[in-house]
């Protein structure tokens, strides 16, 4: 049921493990692909490895910081461990980074001689700031696109950064180049939290954010593509259920791919997340992911097309048994009152901003007109 095809290759799912140490070689992406991944990124490839820092993770409930930098394995070393993941077949896409076109044409050709079903390029490092920068530049990500394209058979998407002030031009610039698709978002600059008795941020320098923290900017990120630029999406951030893997397929992601899910629960995360969109499709009679693909789009205005509609809040249902004031406590326009079990609104005062049907543990709260 969860069948679908991206740039031309056929998934099992829709579900890819995104680039990252839990993908750090032949091994680790051949477990991710025995876990059910519909297809798996290899840890971002470059052509001169360099040591890793320490400590270079850190996490808390909502997300995690890091600073590792790249896979710690040579090109060359890569034919083996290509072999390794592809040893019980699955598709894998190899992802590389570097500064300049011919070095990732030269990367990506080497990949494909290898068995790399399709190439990510990374272009979007929020530690490196020159990588950073390139991000936005839509200029260097043609070129940096064009010349891979030029250098292999198999399909090109580009990895985009929510850094940047206008990722549709970036977009059309993978396109306009060749590219067969984007996957966005990488991690986002950041810094998790400060210690405060050892006056010590969690990590020493600045890194990449990723996690639920990040998944309001990537749903946004995958829209505004998805209505700005006809492109295939592999939409990422902050997924870790069947739930938000089908929120990004309802703004226009084809796929989705997971990292921090995975790094925090580890690898069984991944059926889980294929078995809950199995679910909710049964549950709802769909039968082809693609199908889903863009629905929630048409519900996606510009701010400039809302109209103004007088909305109020009305209580459904009397009597309220829950155990607390938070509607009357956050309503800003002191338009709510509980007295006992009942709750009431003042329409006169309420002026349908709804925050009280968020807040609601109990959802007694609609917004009506
Ligand atoms: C520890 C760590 C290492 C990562 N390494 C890479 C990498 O090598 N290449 C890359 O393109 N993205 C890398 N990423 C970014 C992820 O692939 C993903 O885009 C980002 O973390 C957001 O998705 P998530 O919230 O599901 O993790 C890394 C992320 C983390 C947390």
């Amino acid at each position: 049921m969860l069948k679908t095809n991206f740039l031309g290759i056929e998934l099992n799912n829709p579900v890819i493990v995104a680039a990252g140490p839990w993908n750090m070689d032949g091994a680790n992406l051949h477990d991710s692909i025995a876990a059910g991944a519909g297809a798996v990124v290899t840890e971002s490839i470059v052509s001169d490895t360099m040591i890793d820092v320490g400590p270079r993770i850190a996490c808390d409930e909502n997300g995690a910081q890091n600073i590792r930098l790249y896979s710690d394995i040579q090109i060359e070393g890569w034919e083996r461990e290509m072999e390794i993941a592809k040893s019980d077949g699955g598709v894998v896409i190899g992802s590389i980074s570097a500064h300049s076109p011919s070095e990732l044409a030269y990367l990506a050709s080497k990949l494909e001689k290898y068995g790399a079903d399709a190439i990510e390029l990374s272009v979007s490092n929020p530690m490196l700031e020159s990588l950073e920068v390139v991000a936005s530049h839509a200029d260097v990500i043609y070129e940096m696109t064009k010349a891979v394209v030029s250098a292999v058979r198999i399909p090109v998407m580009v990895k985009l950064s929510q850094n940047t002030t206008n990722i549709s031009k970036v977009a059309k610039a993978v396109k306009e180049a060749g590219g067969s698709g984007v996957s966005a978002i990488n991690t986002v600059r950041g810094i998790l939290g400060v210690d405060l008795e050892q006056a010590r941020p969690m990590l020493s320098t600045y890194g990449g954010v990723s996690g639920d923290y990040i998944r309001p900017m990537a749903l946004a990120s995958v829209a505004t593509i998805a209505q700005t630029v006809d492109i295939p999406i592999s939409g990422i951030g902050g997924i870790s259920s069947g739930r938000h893997a089908l929120e990004f397929m309802m703004l226009g992601a084809s796929t989705v791919q997971v990292g921090t899910a995975v790094m925090l629960q580890g690898k069984k995360v991944i059926r889980t997340i294929v078995d809950e969109m199995q679910e909710w499709m049964e549950a709802n009679g769909e039968k082809d992911p693609q199908k889903i693909c863009g629905r929630a789009l048409s519900n996606l205005k510009s701010f400039d097309e809302m109209r103004y509609e007088p909305f109020v809040s009305t209580v459904i249902g009397v009597p309220c048994e829950e155990h607390c004031d938070r509607c009357v406590e956050t309503c800003m326009y002191k338009a709510i009152a509980k007295a006992g079990k009942t709750v009431h609104v003042d329409r006169t005062n309420c002026t349908g901003c709804g925050l009280c049907t968020f807040i609601c543990p109990a959802k007694k709260l609609s917004l009506g007109l």
